[in-house]
This record gives C-alpha cells, structure tokens and sequence, in this order.
C-alpha cells in the first residue's frame, strides 16, 4: 500500500471493505522517442479560460521542498535523529531502500539552488525547518549551527529578491520525542511551540510569512493509523485521533509562542485538501462527502478558525475518542492570517456498506489522465477547493502552497541539457488557469507554490517518483530545469499562461 490509495485504506482501516489497491502507472524509463506517451497532454482546457488568466503583478510565485525531502547532511553539524532517518534506515520501509542522507544536498547546495529560482524568475520559495537541527531530541537549548544553516538561506534568498515562506514542520520528528509518545502524546503539543518560538525569534526579524504544519491529516495518518509513513505506526482511527488532537493543540499553543516574539509575522498552516465529489446524486452520498470533508480537508482549519471539530462528527464515537479536555477549544484556536491549501487530486465519494464502520468510501476518479504516480490529473477539483474554502470560512487569504505531478522525464539530445516534460507543463497550465478562475470568482489568492523545484526524496517511494521542475542527476547532483521550468519562468514574469 502508498500514498495512492492512503485514503481508501482510511476506509478500510476504519471497517469497510472499499480498499481496492490498483497498478501503477507508466514505466518510467527510455527516451522521449521511445515513450510516445510523453507526449500526451496532461489535460486540455479550451484555450478561452487559458487566455481569461492574468495574474497580478504582485502575485508570490513560487515553489517549495521540503527539509528531509531535499536537504541531506542527515548527521552534520549537531543534527538529531528524526522518524524519518529512523524509517528510511529501516529495511522494507521505503521503495529500493532509499534514504535521505543525501537526497539533493541542499544543505550544501543551496547557493546553487537560489541562482536557478532567480534564474527562473521565482518571488518565493517555500522551505522546511529540521526540528532536530535545531533541538536534537527536541527539547532543551537551540544548536547554533543548526539556526545559522536557516539564518543563511534566508539571508541567500533575501539578497536574490526572493521571499522565503518557511514552514516549521514537514514531518521531521525528532526520534528522543517519538520515543516518548510521539504526536499521540500530548506533551508534544508544548515541545513543538517551544521549537516554534526558538525558530521564529531568530528568524522572524527577516521571514515575515510562515507556515506551522503541513499536511498534518497526511502525517497523522500514514504515520499512526496505517503505518506507511514514519514513525510506521499502525494504531487505525483511534491513534490518528490521538495525535490529531495534539497536533491540533500545537498549532494553536505554536501561533501563540510565535506570535509573542515576532507579532508581525504571517502565520498560516498548509493542509492537503481533495474536494470531494458524491458518487451519486443520493442524500446518504452527499451525506458521506460532508463527512469526508470534515475529516480530510478542515480537520485542522476548523479547529484553528472556529476552536472546534467540524460539526458533523458531534456526538459520535469519533469524538468520543479525541479525548478533549476542558480548555482545549480555547488552545486549538489560531486565527490564522491566512491558509495554505495542498492540492493533487479529488475525491469521488459514496456512502460505506451497510454494516460498515467507516464514514464514508473514498475512491480516486478516473475521467482524467494519470500522473505516474497513478493520481488523476483533475485541474477543476483546484477550483472547486479553493473556492468551497473561500465560502465556508469567509473568504481567507489563501495561498497554494503545493500542487504538481510526478512524470519520470529525463534529459534528452546529445548534450543532455532538455528535459521535454509537456505533460508537467500542461498540468501547471490547467490548474494555474482554474486557479485564476476562482480568483475572478472572488477568491483572494496571493501565491502558488509548485510542488517541486527539484527531483526530489518522496517519502516511501523514494527516488521513484519525479516531482520536480527541474531534473536531478542523483550521481552527481547536477541540476537541469525540465521545459516546464523554462514555460513557469515566464509565466512568473508575464502573469499569462499563454507563453
Ligand atoms: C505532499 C507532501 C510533499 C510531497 C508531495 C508530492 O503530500 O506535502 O512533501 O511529497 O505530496
């Protein structure tokens, strides 16, 4: 099981009998000319709503990594064990035992990874901070050398007119606080505002917009309900609420930590989002695409914005389980100044089986062509999310802050030096056009990260999957931006994606 059908092994875990594990997608080695399918568009959206985009002139565009995913240096300069060093050392764990120890080497690196995002015309460049490079087992004073890698890239980025938007957790534990309980033990909320504060002081004179979580539905729940992620728990529904909550009590206790040494900054959280799609026109389909939504898309928004969990769920056996205690409303709440949506791919959603458990069936749609990673490339479903968020909670200010495809295209011609990659292009094309659309619907969307600059560690998969702008040669970290890269640079220029 991955990532691919996460969703459905909910269902499955939770009762039902939905979980139907599926091929993969398009093999992924040769040349262009061997691999017609590359020449596939992704998508094809009517050249009307390609021309109707234009993007203003201060719109962020960006992209974004993660710490584990791109930095290496897993053990230098004072940095702590996370559940992911522990996972991917860990035989079995990740596809073709791959690890993180050296991934794109960005913690040397990044120097040469500024010039390429100012090559490419880029305005914002969305990072992770390694809690165990800054505390390595996640309490207890901050080790300098960690803070100055941060101090140093910001300060890169600054000086190249690029924003950095800096998230504080994408995943990477600390392995001394997973050893103590985890995200299911509620001590962690504190520790993690503690670390969120350290980060923030030091930093926050120059890094005004931030991120506290990302994808916290994905990290709670591959990592302690169904085990596919670290720390490969595999607790099912009532752990994934466990740690939910204290996750859910670290957002709130970290906007505050941060809010009281940098009161200016720009505090947001960036949650993966799926819109979901009843099966059928039935009241009990509609019914189970409310819940699904509760569960998968505001479980942590909702908690922030309003200080409780969606209403759908009051009274039941799931909230029972979450285990609340008086004045934990009041902690959860963080008015965000804005929220960060994840988007790969929708939902198709249908009431479970009668005598099932679960709260809904979950299942990936199929009208769309598939990335090869086998996800649905669905450019509405951006639209349609972004949108439904801007509705239901008065129209935040939201930004993107991930969305991109993995397609396993490598450099091609006699010097190597272009990446073909027409299907990533048109899938940015498609979405970055139903995402001006909810803008002109009256969305208020400042920025658009694409997942990924580089080629990059993607978690269980390992190397496998290609989400990346530009192509790396993993033998000697040479970098080549793909033909998207070259069409996102002028679109970051231009506003237009007619280019
Ligand atoms: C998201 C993760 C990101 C990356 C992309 C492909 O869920 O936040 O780190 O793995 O998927």
């Amino acid at each position: 099981m991955n990532r691919r059908n996460f969703l459905a092994s909910a269902a499955a875990l939770a009762g039902s009998s939905i979980f139907t594990p599926r091929g993969f997608g398009l093999p992924q080695m040769g040349q262009e000319a061997d691999r017609p399918w590359a020449q596939i568009p992704a998508v094809a959206l009517p050249p009307a709503d390609i021309g109707a985009a234009q993007y203003p002139k201060d719109f962020w565009w960006g992209t974004a990594t993660a710490a584990y995913q791109v930095e290496g240096a897993w053990n230098v300069d004072g940095k702590g064990e996370s559940i992911w060093d522990r996972f991917s050392h860990t035989r079995g764990k990740v596809k073709g035992a791959a690890t993180g120890d050296v991934a794109c080497d960005q913690y040397h690196l990044y120097k040469e990874d500024i010039a390429l995002m100012k090559r490419l015309n880029q305005k914002s460049y969305r990072f992770s901070v390694s809690w165990p490079r800054i505390q390595a087992t996640g309490v207890g004073p901050a080790n300098q050398k960690g803070l100055d890698y941060y101090s140093r890239l910001t300060d890169a980025l600054l000086a190249a007119g690029i924003r950095p938007m800096c998230t504080l957790y994408h995943w990477d534990l600390p392995q001394t606080l997973e050893d103590q309980g985890g995200w299911p033990n509620r001590d962690t909320a504190a520790k993690f505002a503690d670390y969120a504060g350290i980060v923030t002081k030091v930093l926050g004179d120059r890094i005004e917009t931030w991120a506290i979580l990302n994808e916290p539905w994905v990290f709670t729940y591959l990592g302690y309900a169904s085990g596919v992620h670290a720390p490969g728990k595999t607790g099912g529904i009532p752990t994934f609420l466990k740690a939910a909550h204290t996750v859910n009590l670290g957002q709130g206790d970290a906007f505050r930590a941060m809010k009281a040494v940098a009161p200016k900054a720009k505090i947001g959280s960036a949650y993966s989002m799926s819109p979901g799609e009843p099966a059928t026109d039935s009241e009990a389909d509609k019914a189970a695409t409310a819940r699904f939504h509760a569960v998968n898309n505001v479980w942590f928004l909702n908690t922030a914005l309003k200080g409780r969990y969606p209403e759908v769920f009051a009274g039941s056996k799931f909230e029972q389980m979450i285990g609340i205690q008086p004045g934990d409303d009041k902690r959860m709440t963080a008015p965000l100044d804005w929220v960060g949506i994840n988007y790969y791919r929708r939902s198709i959603i249908s009431a479970p089986p009668a005598g099932s458990k679960a709260p809904f069936d979950q299942h990936d749609g199929f009208d769309g062509p598939l990335t090869e990673f086998a996800w649905e490339v669905w450019p509405k479903g951006l639209y349609d999310i972004v949108t439904t968020i801007s509705n239901e909670y008065d129209k935040p200010i939201i930004e993107i802050t991930e969305n991109g495809c993995s397609y396993g295209d490598t450099p091609y011609g006699p010097d190597g030096g272009h990446v073909p990659d027409t299907r990533r292009t048109e899938f940015y094309r498609g979405h970055l056009a139903e995402l001006a659309r909810a803008m002109r619907d009256g969305a208020n969307v400042r920025g658009y990260h694409a997942w990924s600059l580089l080629d990059n560690f993607e978690w269980a998969e390992g190397y496998s999957q290609r989400f990346g702008l530009t192509y790396v040669d993993y033998r000697d970290q040479k970098r080549t931006p793909k033909d998207s890269a070259l069409w996102y640079a002028k679109v970051a220029t231009s506003g237009r994606l007619d280019v």
